[in-house]
């Protein structure tokens, strides 16, 4: 482990304020109700142009051929699919970012981002304005029983309280593949927590493996592979052992 990747964990936990104005992630905690009633809303524009300027060399870099770590993980699960989809829905997709490298791999697919983000979807829109985006929500994804190649998780069900409601919606609308991208997971228990992410207060999950699986099963998804994602070791932060792994799951 390098100087620095020892010193971000130290500095995000001691000054996670002021650290979360730099670092993506800082300030975890299990106390999740010491952020107050109603802290963890939908990203504002502070939060969103915060994650822009973090996304945009990402996507860069990934587009001229270096990507990241998640960005190879997305890309080994979409190699991983039976067949090249020709529709994929984009659950969470933030300011767009997966639109960019999943249509230089699928140019030929018809790519749906939703978020329920007003601020990121705009953000979408102006750095896309060829591919389509829509503010929606995962628990009531807009779009017909069975009517998407792929639906992919970017990133999403990790923040959200509701998370076998969105797996249940994925499986709605799938006809074929789910990718849950950059899942945390865990042999311990499914754990909610809380830190702040470009500055704003987020809660997230990091899930039992058995018991995603579960939920997926119980949705008539089978897990067909994983694949691992960035370095997310949540024992740093909160002494939960953890993987960032990106699931290919397909309808039963
Ligand atoms: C970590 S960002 C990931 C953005 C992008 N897919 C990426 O990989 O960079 C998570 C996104 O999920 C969105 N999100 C959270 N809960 C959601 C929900 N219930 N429905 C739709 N989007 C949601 C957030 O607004 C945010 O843009």
């Amino acid at each position: 482990m390098s100087v620095l990747s020892r010193l971000v964990p130290i500095a995000s936990q001691r000054f996670p304020k002021l650290s979360s104005r730099v670092l993506a992630s800082s300030g975890y905690t299990l106390d999740v109700d010491s952020f107050g009633d109603g802290a963890f809303s939908v990203w504002s524009d502070a939060t969103a142009r915060r994650q822009d300027r973090a996304w945009q060399p990402i996507i860069a870099d990934a587009l001229a051929g270096n990507p990241r770590e998640d960005v190879v993980s997305l890309h080994a699960a979409v190699d991983a699919l039976p067949a090249r989809p020709s529709s994929l829905l984009e659950s969470g997709c933030g300011g767009g970012y997966n639109s960019a490298v999943l249509t230089a791999w699928l140019p030929e697919a018809d790519y749906l981002g939703i978020d329920i983000s007003a601020s990121m979807i705009a953000l979408a829109t102006e750095h896309y304005p060829a591919q389509n985006f829509e503010v929606a929500s995962a628990y009531d994804l807009p779009a017909a029983d069975s009517s998407r190649d792929v639906v992919i998780d970017g990133v999403a069900l990790i923040h959200m309280p509701d998370w076998q409601r969105a797996v249940s919606e994925y499986a709605r609308v799938t006809r074929g593949h789910v990718i849950l991208h950059g899942v945390t997971v865990t042999e311990l228990p499914t754990t909610r927590f809380a830190k702040y992410a470009y500055g704003q207060p987020a809660q997230e999950f990091v899930f039992n493996r058995a018991e995603l699986l579960g939920v997926a099963e119980k949705n008539g998804l089978r897990l067909m592979s994983t694949h691992p994602g960035l370095d997310y070791d949540l024992a740093d932060y909160l002494g939960i052992p953890s993987v960032s792994e990106a699931w290919v799951l397909s309808l039963a």
